[in-house]
Order: C-alpha cells, then structure tokens, then sequence
C-alpha cells in the first residue's frame, strides 16, 4: 500500500539575507553553496555540504563547526565531519582551552602546522575520539560583531595547510556564519508564527464549540497514517503542526453559519466552504508553512474531483491533506456537532470504507482501516471533556 510521495520540499526563506563582503572562492563552489542554503531548509545539510566543499578546496581530511555555549561557557562541536562525527557531538571544550578556544577567545585564524608540537592544542578531544590531529587551522565565526564559535580544518592530505589555505577558510567562516545567523533568525520568526497561528486555531476551536480535543486526535491520527505514505520522521512535527490549522479559516465564517444548530441551507453552505481558500491565505501571509497552506486549503477536496475549493483529484491532492481529509471526517462523524449527534463507530467506519474511491483516496482507506482500532482506541481515551 506504499504510494508514491507527493511531498513538496519547503523552501528556506531567510528573513534577513546577507551576503559575506569578499569571500573569494571560485565561483561554481560558490554558486553551488549560495544554492543549497536557498533550497534547501535543513541548515544541518547545509552546513554539512559546505563543510565536505571546504575540505576538498583545501584537501582537509576533516573538519568540524564549534559552536559557543554562552550558558556554560564552553565550545561544543555542533558538526562535525569523517569517521569520529558521532562521539564529537557530545564532547565539549572549555571557551579558553585548545587552539579552538584561542582563536574564539582572540578572534584571529590560527594556522598550526604540528598539532603535537603546540602548546595550544588541547588533546583530550583526541583522546576520547581517537582521531591523530597532526595539523590544523581554526577560524572564528562572526555574526555582526560577536563570535559563535569556531569553524576548523584538520589535517591537510599532504604537508601542511598554507597561508593561502587560511585565507580561503576565513571567507568560508564569513559565508557559513551567514548561514547559521539566518537558519537563526528563520527559525524564531517562524516559531513565533507557528505559535501566533496555533494560539489563533485554538481561539477558533472555542469559538466552534469544538473543544481542542478534536484537532489533536485528528493530529495523533495523521501521524499514524504518515510514515506508511512516504512522509518521514523528521516531517512528523511540521505535519502536526500543519494538521492542527487546517481548519483556521473558519474565523472568517460569522458565527450565525458556524454555530447553526441544524443544517445549513445551499446558500451558508456555499459562505461555509470558503473556509479552506480563506485559510490558506491566513496561512500564507507569511510564506512559512507551505505544508499548512496547502492543508488548509485543499482538506476538503475529494479523491474523485467532487470536491472543494478547486474540484482537484487523486494524486494532484497533496498527500497530507488527504491524510488530513480522512482523519478529520471520520473524528467529525463519531463526535458530536451543533447540527448532528456522534454516529456509531461502525456506521462511520462503514462510511470511510463506502467513500474509497470516491471522497477518500483507496490507498489511504485501506490504511486507515487497518489501523482503525488504535484510532478509535485513541479517540475513546482523548474525549472532549466539555459537553454541549
Ligand atoms: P466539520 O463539522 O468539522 O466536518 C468536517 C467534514 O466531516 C465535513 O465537511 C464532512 O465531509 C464530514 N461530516 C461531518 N458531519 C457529517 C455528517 O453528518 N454526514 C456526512 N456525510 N459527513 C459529515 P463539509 O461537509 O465540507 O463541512 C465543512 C464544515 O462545514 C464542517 O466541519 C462544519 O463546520 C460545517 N458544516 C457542514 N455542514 C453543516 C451543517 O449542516 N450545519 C452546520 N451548522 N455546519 C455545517
Ligand atoms: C565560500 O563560498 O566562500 C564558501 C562558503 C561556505 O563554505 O559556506
Ligand atoms: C583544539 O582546538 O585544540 C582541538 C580541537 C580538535 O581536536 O578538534
Ligand atoms: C520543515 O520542513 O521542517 C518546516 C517547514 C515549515 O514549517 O514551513
Ligand atoms: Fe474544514
């Protein structure tokens, strides 16, 4: 039942972009870098890129990013590359020591050509990682007239690092602080988006009578159903996220057509549909949540075209919205509404099965079903405690 995925790459959009002065580099190494930050959001690969880039530039055999804890005062390797990557995530050196902690300390590049013969050199982080530095070169990182840490190049495949070597790994220092500084940036803008979004779903929900009940099941249900259709682990939380405003445009719905306590005539009906395209463009004002646009916009379209806003159909539906479709029905269904009661579980159950093909893509029926006792399971424990 694995489908092919659907899944669009959301695009990194720094709020403040910045570009180093004279980093010198050749141009396609450059182009290529400049490339990878803008498409891509995981600033880790990112960094990670640029740092194999770097080390072929200046045939390093290694190379790690130090970032500075100010809460501890100490340098912790935040990336690292070669075969110790993994235990040097959890080392950390004290800001003062090594020639890392030197040259964050002063803020110059340090070139040193035998690490066994300087004084500086601080070898307990060899000594836990078993890798032999026998030469290196450690720059600061500056952001706007601070240092975050270092950024170092150890051992050159042949002789030893140049004056020249140096001088390409400071413009590279300024192009990888670029980097960090706007995956920084990006990252609280969009948390305090995030956060300003979800506070608004949920003043929604109390207006809706709806406790908040019903869209975390319909989250918990999504994310169960997610990794059988290609969406991976790491897009699990901005799944959740997305799932939990998908229905945020019912604040422009006037409460006389949301609240209505029977069934809505063809005319509110028609005013209550507009709630998926006035979504996605609450949702879109900052271009931050592609997915949660999309959600929002397309939760209601229908596997065989029948659907709204659009009247799109089977694959053209993003994958997460007709995740979203299935779980937000069949919660809707076996809850209880201003205009209806709670169906039976298995008269809602029957209805998923009868819509395969038709609302609901068949793919994700089948799915669905399969897991469906988990499902009910989670709902019967996660009720709405306010009755209506
Ligand atoms: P909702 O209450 O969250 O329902 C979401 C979806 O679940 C509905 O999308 C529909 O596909 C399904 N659903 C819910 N209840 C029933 C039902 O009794 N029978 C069937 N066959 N399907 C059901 P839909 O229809 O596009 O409605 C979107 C939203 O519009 C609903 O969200 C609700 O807020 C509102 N709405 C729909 N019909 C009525 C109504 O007759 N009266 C009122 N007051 N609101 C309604
Ligand atoms: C450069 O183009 O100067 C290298 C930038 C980087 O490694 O991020
Ligand atoms: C040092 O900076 O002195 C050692 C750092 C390292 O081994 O990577
Ligand atoms: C992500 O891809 O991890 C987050 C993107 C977003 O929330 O817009
Ligand atoms: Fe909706």
């Amino acid at each position: 039942m694995k489908k092919a995925k659907t899944k669009k790459t959301l695009k990194s959009e720094p709020t403040k972009k910045k570009t180093a002065s004279k980093a010198k580099l050749d141009p396609t190494s450059q182009n290529r870098i400049i490339k990878l930050i803008n498409s891509s959001l995981n600033i880790d690969e990112v960094l990670h890129l640029s740092m194999k880039l770097m080390e072929k530039t200046l045939s390093a055999t290694a190379s790690s990013i130090l970032l500075h804890d100010p809460e501890t005062n100490e340098l912790k390797f935040y990336l690292a590359t070669g075969a110790k990557k993994e235990i040097l995530k959890v080392i950390r050196m004290p800001a003062d020591k090594g020639v890392a902690g030197r040259s964050f300390q002063t803020g110059r590049t340090l070139l040193i050509p035998d690490a066994a013969k300087s004084s500086f050199f601080y070898k307990k982080v060899d000594d836990k990682t078993k890798f032999v530095t026998k030469n290196l070169i450690a720059t600061p990182l500056p952001i706007r007239g601070k240092r975050i840490g270092v950024l170092e190049v150890l051992n050159k495949a042949q002789g030893t690092f140049s004056k020249q070597d140096e001088k390409k790994l400071k413009n590279m220092a300024a192009e990888i602080s670029i980097a960090i500084d706007n995956a920084r940036l990006y990252d609280e803008v969009k948390r305090a988006y995030i956060d300003s979004m979800l506070n608004m779903s949920k003043a929604e929900i109390y207006r809706d009578v709806d406790t908040g009940k019903h869209i975390e099941r319909c989250g918990e249900y999504a994310l169960r159903l997610a990794p059988e259709f290609g969406i991976p682990e790491k897009e699990h939380e901005n799944l959740r996220v997305s799932m939990m405003m998908h229905d945020i445009g019912k604040i422009a719905i006037p409460d006389a057509i949301l609240l209505k306590p029977g069934r809505l005539d063809d005319a509110e009906m028609e005013v209550m549909k507009t709630h998926a395209t006035k979504g996605g463009e609450i949702l879109g004002q900052a271009p931050l949540l592609q997915l949660a646009v999309d959600i929002a916009t397309c939760h209601h379209e229908k596997w065989d075209g029948s659907g709204y806003p659009k009247g799109l159909s089977g694959n053209n539906i993003p994958i997460e919205a007709r995740i979203v479709s299935i779980c937000d029905v069949f919660d809707a269904l076996i809850s209880v509404r201003p205009y209806k009661d709670a169906w039976p579980v298995d008269e809602a159950l029957a209805h998923i099965k009868n819509e395969s093909g038709k609302h609901f893509d068949p793919d994700l029926v089948n799915c669905f079903l399969s897991i469906s006792n988990q499902i009910i399971k989670y709902n019967r424990k996660h009720q709405d405690t306010e009755a209506y």
